[in-house]
């Protein structure tokens, strides 16, 4: 695999970050906040968030704006939320600025109040890795 590939992700109460570590060491690469500018060409970015009242974070439409379509080639999301699937929100917002999305996305329950006490748990996590394994095997394939 000779592709290069990067890890974003914006958390608010930890559950993307959860998920974030999974690709980071499926992967082997760090998975970074959207603090940190992806400016080097990048092959595939894998792109975390979740929706807060049924949107994206004002965080995660900035870091959005900051991603070049001539530099990174492709995203790929990875997101949990309590309701929602927020998936589509993503699409909208890459879209407008230009930037490849995959149609192949990682989607998960997360916890909210008392809503899906526990997730992401366990069994979401296995499915991360193994959705990660299909990312290897296709997207990522030489
Ligand atoms: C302030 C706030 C607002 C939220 N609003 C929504 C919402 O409108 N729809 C939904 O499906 N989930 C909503 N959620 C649930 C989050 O999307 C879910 O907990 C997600 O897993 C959080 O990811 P994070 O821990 O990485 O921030 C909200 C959570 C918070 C904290």
């Amino acid at each position: 695999m000779n592709k290069t590939i990067a890890i974003r992700y914006y958390s608010k109460t930890g559950h993307t970050k959860k998920l974030a570590k999974v690709l980071s060491d499926y992967f082997n690469i760090e998975a970074l906040t959207i603090n940190e500018p992806l400016t080097t060409p990048t092959d595939l970015l894998f792109l975390g968030g979740a929706c807060y009242g049924a949107t994206l974070s004002k965080e995660m439409m900035a870091f959005i704006k900051t991603l070049n379509p001539q530099v990174i080639n492709n995203i790929i999301i990875f997101t949990s939320a309590c309701k929602l699937n927020p998936y589509q929100l993503f699409v909208e917002e890459l879209q407008k600025n230009n930037l490849n999305v995959a149609k192949e996305y990682f989607y998960c329950k997360g916890s909210f109040l008392i809503m899906n006490i526990n997730h992401p748990n366990q069994d979401d996590l296995v499915e991360l890795k193994k959705f990660a394994s299909k990312i290897s095997n296709t997207l990522l394939k030489d």
